[in-house]
C-alpha cells in the first residue's frame, strides 16, 4: 500500500513536471467578424504531445504501480504480466472481453476523480488519421505525432463551431463540404449535424468519419483548431462516467 502511494505520488510530480514543461502560454486569435459569445476565451492551452509517454502504459505503470500489481489491487484473476499486449488474449477486439471501455473505467475518465486526463497518454494516432492505443497497434501502424489539449468550448460539438454567425460567416457543415467540393470534388450536403454525414461515412466502413475529420482538425501548427481550441478531443469527444466515450451529437 505504502509502496504504492509512493508510486502515485511519482507519478503525480512526473505529470507536473511534463505539464510544466509544455505549457505554451500562447495569446489567441481572436476573430474580430465573430459575435463576442463566440470568440475564443483568452487562456493558457497546455498540451501533450503523443509522443511524451511514448510507451503508453508502461510509460506509468512500472515499478509498484506495474499492471500485475494493479490487477491484483482490484481483484482481477491474478495475470503475471506486464505489456499490454499480454491482455489481448482475452481483451483484444476479437476475443470474449474486449477491452471496449473498461480501461477509461478504470482510470476514471468522465468522472472529476480522473486518474489520466490526456487522451494522448494511450491514444496514437496513424497517418491515415484513424487512432489506436499505444502497444495494442496493428502491425504496420504508421504513427504521425500530434498535441492535445483538454479544453471544452463545444458543448453540441460539431455545431457549436460549425454554424452561420451575424456577418456573414458561415462555417455551417454545408458551407465546409461545399468549400471541400471546390478543392477536391467532395459532394456539398446540406447537413444539419453530423448524423447525415454518417449515411456515406459508415461506421466500420472504408470511408470512416473520424479519418478525414481527425486530419482536418489535429494537423499543422497553423490549424485554427490547433491554435485556438486547443487541438482538444473533447471538443467532439464526450465520456460518460461508465468509461464510454461518444461523439456528440452522433448517436
Ligand atoms: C499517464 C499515466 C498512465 C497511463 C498512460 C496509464 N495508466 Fe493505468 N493508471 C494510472 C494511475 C495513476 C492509476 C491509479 C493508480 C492507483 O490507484 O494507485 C492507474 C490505474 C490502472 C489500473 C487499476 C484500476 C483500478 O481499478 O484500480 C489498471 C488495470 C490500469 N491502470 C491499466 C492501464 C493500462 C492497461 C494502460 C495502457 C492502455 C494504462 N493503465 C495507462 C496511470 C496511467
Ligand atoms: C486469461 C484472461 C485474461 C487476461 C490475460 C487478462 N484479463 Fe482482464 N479480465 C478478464 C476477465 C474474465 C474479466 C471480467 C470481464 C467482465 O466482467 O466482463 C476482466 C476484466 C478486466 C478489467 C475490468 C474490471 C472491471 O471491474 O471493470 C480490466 C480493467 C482488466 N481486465 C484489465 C486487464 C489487463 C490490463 C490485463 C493485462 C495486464 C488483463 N486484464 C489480462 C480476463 C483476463
Ligand atoms: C488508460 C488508457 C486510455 C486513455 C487515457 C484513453 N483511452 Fe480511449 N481507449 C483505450 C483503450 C484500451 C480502448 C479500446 C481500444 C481497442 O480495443 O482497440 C479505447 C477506446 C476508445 C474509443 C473507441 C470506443 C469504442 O466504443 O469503440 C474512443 C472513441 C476513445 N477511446 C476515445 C478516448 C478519448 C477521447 C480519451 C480522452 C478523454 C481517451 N480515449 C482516453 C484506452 C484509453
Ligand atoms: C471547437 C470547434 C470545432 C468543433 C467542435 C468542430 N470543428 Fe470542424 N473545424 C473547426 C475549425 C477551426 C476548422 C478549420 C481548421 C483549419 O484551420 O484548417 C474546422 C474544419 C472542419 C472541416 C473542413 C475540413 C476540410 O478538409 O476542409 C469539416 C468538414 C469539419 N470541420 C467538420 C466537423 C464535424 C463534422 C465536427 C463534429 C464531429 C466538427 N467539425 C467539430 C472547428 C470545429
Ligand atoms: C454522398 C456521400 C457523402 C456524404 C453524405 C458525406 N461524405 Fe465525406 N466523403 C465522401 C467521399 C466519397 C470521400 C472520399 C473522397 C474524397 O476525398 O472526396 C469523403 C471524404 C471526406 C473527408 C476527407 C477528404 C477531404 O476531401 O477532405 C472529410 C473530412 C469528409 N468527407 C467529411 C464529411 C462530413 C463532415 C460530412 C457531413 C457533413 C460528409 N463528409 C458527408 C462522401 C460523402
Ligand atoms: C472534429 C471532431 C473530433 C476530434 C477533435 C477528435 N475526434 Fe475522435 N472521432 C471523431 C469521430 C466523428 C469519430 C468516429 C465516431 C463514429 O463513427 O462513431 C471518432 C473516432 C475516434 C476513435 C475510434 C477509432 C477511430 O479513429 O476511428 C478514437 C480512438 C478517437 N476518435 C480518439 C480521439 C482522440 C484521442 C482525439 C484527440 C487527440 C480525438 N479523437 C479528436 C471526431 C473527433
Amino acid at each position: 500500500m505504502r509502496k504504492s502511494r509512493i508510486g502515485l505520488l511519482f507519478l503525480i510530480v512526473l505529470a507536473i513536471l511534463v505539464l510544466a514543461g509544455c505549457a505554451s502560454g500562447k495569446k489567441v486569435d481572436t476573430d474580430k467578424s465573430l459575435p463576442e459569445h463566440v470568440q475564443p476565451v483568452a487562456r493558457d492551452l497546455k498540451f501533450v504531445s503523443s509522443d511524451q509517454m511514448a510507451g503508453g502504459c508502461a510509460s506509468c505503470h512500472m515499478g509498484p504501480l506495474s499492471l500485475s500489481s494493479m490487477l491484483q489491487k482490484m481483484n482481477h484473476p491474478p495475470m503475471p504480466m506486464d505489456s499490454v499486449s499480454q491482455c489481448l488474449s482475452c481483451h483484444g477486439n476479437d476475443k470474449p472481453f474486449p477491452f471496449k471501455n473498461m480501461l477509461h473505467k478504470a482510470h476514471k475518465i468522465g468522472t472529476p476523480s480522473a486518474v489520466v486526463t490526456s487522451c494522448v497518454a494511450c491514444h496514437t494516432m496513424g497517418i491515415d488519421g484513424v487512432f489506436g492505443v499505444k502497444g495494442m497497434l496493428a502491425d504496420g501502424f504508421q504513427e504521425l505525432t500530434i498535441k492535445a489539449t483538454t479544453v471544452d468550448d463545444a458543448p453540441d460539438g460539431c455545431n457549436s463551431c460549425h454554424q452561420t454567425y451575424a456577418g456573414g460567416k458561415d462555417y455551417s457543415l454545408k458551407a465546409e463540404t461545399t468549400k471541400m467540393n471546390a478543392a477536391s470534388g467532395h459532394p456539398v450536403v446540406p447537413a444539419a449535424d453530423a448524423k447525415q454525414c454518417l449515411t456515406c461515412h459508415k461506421p466500420g466502413g472504408n470511408l470512416p468519419l473520424s479519418r478525414g475529420l481527425h486530419l482536418a482538425h489535429l494537423v499543422g501548427e497553423q490549424n485554427y483548431f490547433v491554435t485556438t481550441y486547443g487541438a482538444s478531443c473533447l471538443q467532439c469527444h464526450v465520456a460518460d462516467d461508465k468509461g464510454s466515450i461518444s461523439v456528440k451529437g452522433l448517436r
